[in-house]
C-alpha cells in the first residue's frame, strides 16, 4: 500500500484568492445540491460519483469545480483556469491542490463544501476509495464521515473559552468548535492529519492550536470546558497482515483506545466541563446489561457523570464485514477472507458476542455532589441536531442529582409542548389496556405508563406540585398515597431527565 501525496499548503494569499472563485461558483452544499439534484449529491456522499458526473454537463465554474474537486476528474488546464480566474491554475498548483497530467490537472485531494445551520465551510481531505481506485493508504486522511456527522451533530454547542479536539483528523470538529469556542486545541497522532487540518482552518479564516501525539498526550496538565473526540474508536485485530489504518485504529487490542479515553478524559475537564465522545464497545455474554456493565465500568471511579446512548449493536461478523470492507477489500478476494477471518479469530479469543456503537456524554460536576452514570438504548431516529437535547439532558440530570425525592415531588413541573399521549384499547373496551407517552424531539422517546402517570402528566401545567397532584390522584384511583409517591417520584425523574417535564 502507498502513502497518500502531502496534505496541501496553507498559503494565506492564495487562499484568499481561493475563497473569491469558491464563492463566486456557488460552491456551497446547497449550491452543488442544487446544482447536482437530491439523487446524485446523496450518492455522491455515500461516495458514488457516477450519478453526479452525469448530472453535470457544461462547463460553468460550479460543473467544473465539483468535477475537479469531488469528483476528481482530469480537466483541460485552460477550462480549470476560466473557472478559477482569481487563483488561477498556477495557484492551484501552488496550493498544492493540483497536480498537473498533460494539457489537463488532477486534484490532489478533495475538497467539498460543508455546513451546519449557521456556517458554511470548505474541507479538504485525502481522495476517497472512489477517486484512489483501491484499498486506501494506511495514513489516509479522511473526510466527512457518518461518525464525524454524527459527533457534531450531538455536540452542545454552548460558548466555551477552551475546547479540545482529540483525534482533528481534517479538522472538521474543530471548524464547528471555532463557531462557540475562544481558542480550540486539536491534537492528532498523524502528520498529515495536521497538515490537512493547518490547510482547513486557513482556507476557513479561522485558527487552531495544532499539537502531535497520542491521544491526551499534548495536552499533559491542561484543562478544557468542552472535548470532543471521534476517536480511532474501530476494533481491529492485532494480527500480522492486518493494516493500520490511522484515521480509525488506534493501535490497541478490543476496545482499549475508547476504554482508556473515558477513563483519562476527567483530568482535562474544567469543573462543568463537558466531553462528547462516540465509541465502540466490545459485548461479551447475552446478558441484556452486558454493555452498560462494561461502559459503567470505565466511568466508575473518574468522579464524572456519564450520559451514554447506545444506537446500534453489529454481530462480530457484521463488524468484520464492515470494516474489511472499509479498507477497500473487495468480498469474495482472498486478501478479504484472510482479514474477515481475522477479525472473527480476534472477536472469538475474548468471547465477544456483539459489538455496540454509541454517543458518551461525560461531565465534570462542578461543585461536590453525588454523580449520576445513564446508559440507555435508543436505536430510532433522533432529534436533528442532538446537541440542544444533550445539553439541556446533562442540565436536568444535573439538577436532579442535586435534588432529594422531596424536592422532586414539591416542584411544579410542566408536560414538555411537544408530548403526545396515545391509548390503545381492544375493540369494544372502554378502557385502554396500554397507554404510551411519546416525546416529539430529543430521544424521541416512547414510555409506557399506567393510569396515575397518564393522570399525572395530564395534570402537569405547572401549577400543582407534584406531590399535591398524586396525592389526589391517588385518592381519585383509590390508591396507597405512599405507592403513588414512590412510583411517581421515579416516573418524574425518568421523564425530567430527558426534558418530557420541565420544572417550573
Ligand atoms: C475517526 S478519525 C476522526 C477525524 C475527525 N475528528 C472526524 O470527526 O471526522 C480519528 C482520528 O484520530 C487520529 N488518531 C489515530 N490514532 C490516534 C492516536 N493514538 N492519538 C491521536 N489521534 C489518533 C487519526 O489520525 C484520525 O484523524
Amino acid at each position: 500500500m502507498t502513502s497518500a501525496p502531502t496534505p496541501p499548503v496553507p498559503d494565506s494569499d492564495l487562499l484568499a484568492h481561493l475563497r473569491v472563485d469558491l464563492h463566486a461558483a456557488g460552491f456551497t452544499v446547497d449550491g452543488v445540491e442544487e446544482r447536482l439534484g437530491t439523487v446524485a449529491a446523496r450518492a455522491l456522499r455515500r461516495d458514488h460519483a457516477l450519478p453526479a458526473a452525469r448530472a453535470l454537463a457544461g462547463d460553468d465554474p460550479l460543473a467544473v469545480i465539483v468535477r475537479l474537486f469531488c469528483l476528481n476528474h482530469a480537466i483541460d488546464t485552460d477550462v480549470v483556469e476560466r473557472a478559477l480566474p482569481t487563483v488561477g491554475v498556477a495557484g492551484l498548483v501552488g496550493l498544492g491542490l493540483v497536480a498537473a497530467e498533460g494539457a489537463a490537472v488532477r486534484a490532489t485531494c478533495d475538497l467539498r463544501p460543508h455546513a451546519c445551520d449557521s456556517a458554511g465551510w470548505w474541507l479538504a481531505s485525502d481522495l476517497p476509495e472512489s477517486a484512489v481506485g483501491g484499498p486506501l493508504p494506511q495514513d489516509h486522511v479522511l473526510g466527512i464521515g457518518g461518525a464525524s456527522t454524527t459527533l457534531a451533530t450531538w455536540t452542545p454547542r454552548l460558548p466555551v473559552a477552551r475546547a479540545l479536539d482529540v483525534g482533528t483528523g481534517c479538522g472538521v470538529q474543530s471548524l464547528h468548535l471555532s463557531q462557540h469556542a475562544e481558542h480550540v486545541v486539536a491534537t492528532d497522532l498523524s502528520a498529515r492529519a495536521l497538515g490537512y487540518a493547518a490547510f482547513n482552518a486557513a482556507l476557513n479564516g479561522t485558527s487552531w492550536e495544532l499539537r502531535a501525539g497520542s491521544m491526551l498526550e499534548p495536552v499533559a496538565g491542561e484543562t478544557f470546558d468542552l472535548i470532543v473526540s471521534n476517536p480511532p474508536f474501530v476494533i481491529t485485530p492485532r494480527a500480522a497482515g492486518v493494516p493500520l489504518y490511522e484515521y480509525r485504529d488506534g493501535g490497541r487490542s478490543g476496545d482499549a483506545v475508547v476504554a482508556d479515553l473515558v477513563r483519562r478524559v476527567g483530568a482535562h475537564l474544567a469543573p462543568g466541563g463537558i466531553a462528547q465522545l462516540l465509541g465502540n464497545w466490545e459485548i461479551v455474554g447475552d446478558d441484556e446489561d452486558a454493555w452498560r456493565t462494561k461502559v459503567a465500568s470505565w466511568v466508575e471511579g473518574t468522579g464524572l457523570d456519564a450520559w451514554v446512548v447506545q444506537r446500534e449493536t453489529q454481530d462480530p461478523a457484521e463488524y468484520a464485514e464492515t470494516w474489511v470492507r472499509d479498507g477497500g477489500q473487495q468480498p469474495g478476494t482472498r486478501a478479504h477472507e484472510q482479514l474477515y477471518g481475522a477479525w472473527l479469530d480476534d472477536f472469538a479469543s475474548r468471547g465477544v458476542s456483539a459489538i455496540g456503537f454509541g454517543i458518551i456524554t461525560v461531565q465534570r460536576p462542578d461543585r461536590e455532589r453525588a454523580t449520576f452514570v445513564d446508559l440507555v438504548e435508543v436505536t430510532g431516529p433522533v432529534a436533528q441536531p442532538m446537541g440542544p437535547a444533550v445539553l439541556a439532558g446533562l442540565r436536568a440530570r444535573t439538577w436532579l442529582a442535586e435534588r432529594t425525592d422531596d424536592e422532586v415531588l414539591d416542584t411544579a413541573w410542566r408536560c414538555a409542548d411537544d408530548v403526545t399521549e396515545e391509548r390503545h384499547s381492544r375493540p369494544g373496551d372502554t378502557d385502554p389496556s396500554v397507554i404510551v407517552i411519546r416525546q416529539g424531539g430529543g430521544l424521541r422517546r416512547a414510555i409506557r405508563v399506567d393510569t396515575l402517570g397518564a393522570a399525572l402528566l395530564s395534570v402537569c401545567d405547572g401549577e400543582l406540585t407534584a406531590r399535591q397532584a398524586i396525592v389526589a390522584i391517588a385518592g381519585l384511583l383509590d390508591l396507597d398515597a405512599s405507592v403513588g409517591l414512590a412510583d411517581g417520584v421515579t416516573l418524574v425523574r425518568d421523564l425530567a431527565a430527558d426534558g418530557l417535564l420541565l420544572a417550573n
